[in-house]
């Protein structure tokens, strides 16, 4: 799949990308000098500036409890930027325009001070897209609704983008669905999920459904199983009063697992409009063989690292970490999904992910049966069934491995080779990190690569009884090196139905 030269720059594949401009908009964030907003949301609207898609005049605001003056607030982030971006790739053109777009606002969800000012100065424009962005603890989304709704900040041009975790089971999930459902209406609603935002992750879609080549494989008549696992190298570092409560589970399965699970398993919508995915995304979720109380031992794993070394480097435990004695916290966990319906009847999804393992690397892996018959002796090497690996992440690119002939003289003999569609290779890009597309997204009022509320809610469905099947059970937290991939209870897992995880890929 490597493009031959010519092929890849004398067809109409643009090798630069293309940036729509938006609608003039002014953007709140909600916990304005918090991790997310320092890290991702203000560097990612500083390379949609730097690349002209951000309009003259557009305002991005800050609020948060914090005792900060405009200025104060734009030294922060101007060293967020450098930090996060690094000093030798800002322009410092653009970086003053963008200092120049922001201004900040005290503001306690709980409190009536801040709010009138805000509504003031929003008001100096009104004829703007509007975007509140919360990046808060997730009860705070309701009250903060609420008061924007006192402020009659709710106006049609208005939109409110829910950062995940929404709530911590279906109940939770419901109720802020619910407070936030009082003010805004659903189609002014973006519950953000940030990997449907990676670029590999949209192209699984592209890949899917703009080629011929797949679609009649893609069913349990040709596949054996698909495995999806999103292994991270880093532990939860300052995050861990979140983490501790949340757990792998939680904070990986429920949303970014689950996403990428229904697009492998969805099928093909009519076009490609934010209901008619959703709507097909949705009826994967409810597709999903219930994982109750009787299986989970079965069915899952989990697993909470201990000191171990990740990359050469020594890596503290998870207790150490969390400053903590004993915590029943999965770091790690390890399922074998199944989707009940005709596509996939009898195709197992086996999900993992973790944090302080071996590497950071998140694959998608659709492992193709074996061919019925082989005509090949035994001398010639044993025949590997096609897998096809969509790499999300990092090294993006998307492998196909072949079964071919071994070059040369003398015998047959045959080797299993992939066919290599690198990114890097391929695409002369800077990738755009998710949230720059998905910010973009919710100006342009384009909700396809965001969660409705009955998408989370059956995902949730789906989650509660794993947690309270854990709980019934006691089912304990395997303990596994830092730097390894996981507890040897995840290697059972699928080596019970005589398979394996495929670390090589990864
Ligand atoms: C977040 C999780 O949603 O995704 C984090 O809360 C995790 O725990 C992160 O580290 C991973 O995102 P990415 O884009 O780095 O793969």
């Amino acid at each position: 799949m490597r493009p031959d030269k010519d092929a890849a720059t004398t067809e109409s594949t643009p090798m630069t990308a293309q940036f729509i401009p938006v609608d003039p908009f002014d953007l709140v964030v909600f916990g304005g000098t918090g991790d997310l907003a320092m890290r991702r949301l203000l560097p990612g609207l500083y390379h949609r500036d730097a690349d002209d898609q951000v309009p003259a005049g557009c305002r991005i605001i800050g609020a948060a409890r914090k005792d900060l003056d405009r200025g104060a607030y734009a030294g922060r982030v101007k060293a967020a930027l450098e930090c996060f971006i690094g000093p030798a790739s800002l322009d410092g053109k653009v970086l003053e325009r963008f200092l120049g777009r922001l201004d900040y606002h005290r503001i306690d969800a709980t409190r009536d001070e801040g709010w009138r000012a805000l509504a003031e100065q929003l008001a100096e424009t009104p004829e703007r897209v509007r975007v509140f962005y919360l990046a808060t603890d997730p009860s705070l989304f309701g009250p903060i609704c609420r008061r924007l709704a006192e402020m009659n900040l709710n106006s049609a041009a208005t939109r409110v983008v829910l950062e995940k975790p929404i709530g911590h089971d279906l109940a939770s999930a419901e109720a802020i669905n619910d407070a936030v459902g009082q003010v805004f209406f659903e189609d002014r609603i973006y519950r953000i999920d940030h990997y449907l935002g990676k670029e590999t992750v949209q192209n699984l879609i592209t890949l899917r459904f703009a080629n011929s080549l797949f679609e009649p494989l893609w069913n349990s008549g040709a596949v054996d199983h698909v495995q999806i696992t999103v292994a991270e190298d880093i532990g939860v570092g300052d995050r861990g009063d979140y983490y501790d409560k949340a757990g792998a589970l939680r904070d990986m399965v429920q949303n970014h697992i689950l996403q990428l699970l229904c697009l492998v398993a969805m099928e093909p919508p009519a076009f490609l409009d934010a209901d008619a995915v959703r709507d097909e995304k949705l009826k994967v979720l409810r597709a999903l063989k219930p994982i109750t109380e009787a299986d989970v031992k079965a069915a899952t794993v989990r697993g909470q690292y201990q000191a171990g070394a990740v990359g050469g480097r020594p890596a503290p435990g998870y207790l150490e970490e969390l400053s903590a004695d004993a915590s029943d916290t999965e770091t790690f966990v390890a399922l074998k999904a199944e989707v009940e319906n005709w596509r996939w009847a009898g195709v197992p999804f086996y999900l993992r992910t973790g944090k302080r393992m071996a590497t950071r690397a998140s694959d998608i892996i659709i492992q193709f049966r074996a061919v019925p018959h082989s005509i090949f002796g035994e001398a010639t090497g044993q025949i590997v069934a096609n897998r096809l690996v969509l790499r999300l992440q990092p090294d993006e690119g998307v492998r196909l491995f072949l079964m071919t002939k071994d070059p040369g003289p003398g015998g047959l003999r045959l080797r299993n080779v992939p066919l290599n569609l690198s990114y890097a290779e391929t695409f002369t890009l800077r990738y755009p990190d998710a949230y720059e597309r998905l910010l973009m997204d919710v100006v342009r009022g384009n909700a396809t690569l965001f969660m409705r509320r009955d998408e989370v809610a059956a995902a949730w469905r789906w989650i509660d009884p794993i947690l309270s099947g854990w709980q019934a059970r006691q089912q304990p937290v395997r303990p596994y090196t830092a730097g390894s991939w996981g507890p040897a209870d995840a290697v059972a897992l699928i080596a019970r139905d005589e398979r394996s995880w495929f670390e090589d890929a990864l």
